[in-house]
């Protein structure tokens, strides 16, 4: 049997980049507690891992002043500057694993906004990331989701608009409400700032499911990104399934296949890829 496997499953090059960090951290570490601003990624196995080498994590909820003072590793989705300057005030040494295209958002927001122009950001205003790039803004950012915060927008007359994006927000969503702003005839530059990650993962797997008579995702029960990957993949391949680790696989599944394929959500870590890489060959 032939197993194909995405070179774009599981971690996109800011999570690793995110996570490598936090190993080589430890490694150096010699003692200095190490913390994680938030967890470092949404993957209880490596979180687990990680706490076991004496990793912790804190955040906006959880106080740092009585902690002994240490490294704090920003993850990849970034914090906002006051957030950052707060924790250097307190006696903590920032290691910044923000993903690099993360980071360049919060540099267009920082200088766009010093030089007088407002900030819309195209994103959910509840997801981390959109909180910190809204941090690096000098004016009041504005998030906008969907058609309806349009409405809340006030006037821009006379100002310039500046009009990024949260990475992973959708590109057809981003382009309908940012054509719905420029009706409205302001001074705007757009900065598509969505990073193709995701979207190369989707187009891998729905081109690998549609070679195959087997397919397998890997990825947590409530990751919506590998949700979404299966959705894809059945559609092109009946004969697929949703699994989390090597235990879920069942080897009825493939009998008289020839060629399965396998992807993994944005937080499978590689080792459980590889895993179930090897389960396969061996098991159908
Ligand atoms: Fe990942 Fe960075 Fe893109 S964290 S999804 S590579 S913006």
């Amino acid at each position: 049997m032939e197993v194909i496997v995405a070179k774009s499953a599981g971690f996109c090059f800011g999570v690793k980049r995110a996570v490598d960090t936090v190993y080589e951290q430890i490694e150096k570490a010699e003692g200095t507690p190490i913390y994680t601003y938030g967890p470092i990624i949404h993957n209880e196995e490596v979180v687990k891992d990680l706490e076991e080498k004496g990793v912790q994590v804190i955040g906006e909820n959880i106080p740092v002043s009585d902690r002994e003072k240490g490294i704090v590793i920003i993850r990849s989705h970034g914090i906002s500057r006051l957030q950052q300057e707060n924790l250097e005030q307190q006696g903590f040494r920032i290691v910044d694993a923000t993903c690099p295209f993360v980071k360049k958002i919060h540099r267009i927001v920082e200088k766009e906004s010093q030089n007088g122009s407002a900030i819309v950001i195209i994103g959910n205003p509840n997801h981390p990331e959109v909180e910190g790039i809204v941090g690096w803004s000098s004016t009041p950012a504005i998030v906008v989701e969907n058609a309806e915060d349009l409405e809340k927008l006030p006037d821009f007359t006379g100002r310039k608009v500046c009009i990024v994006s949260q990475t992973t927000f959708n590109y057809k969503k981003f382009k309908d409400l940012v054509e719905k702003i420029q009706k409205k005839g302001y001074d705007i530059t757009v900065l598509n700032t969505i990073c193709n990650a995701t979207q190369e993962r989707q187009v891998e797997a729905k081109r690998i499911s549609a070679s195959v008579d087997g397919m397998l995702v890997i990825g947590g029960k409530h990751s919506s990104n590998t949700q979404k990957l299966y959705e894809i993949c059945k559609k092109e391949c009946n004969n697929t399934h949703f699994i989390q680790t090597t235990d879920d696989l069942d080897p009825a599944w493939f009998g008289s296949s020839d060629r399965v394929g396998i992807t993994a959500g944005a937080s499978t870590p590689n080792n459980i890829i590889e895993e179930v890489q090897t389960d396969v060959r061996f098991k159908f």
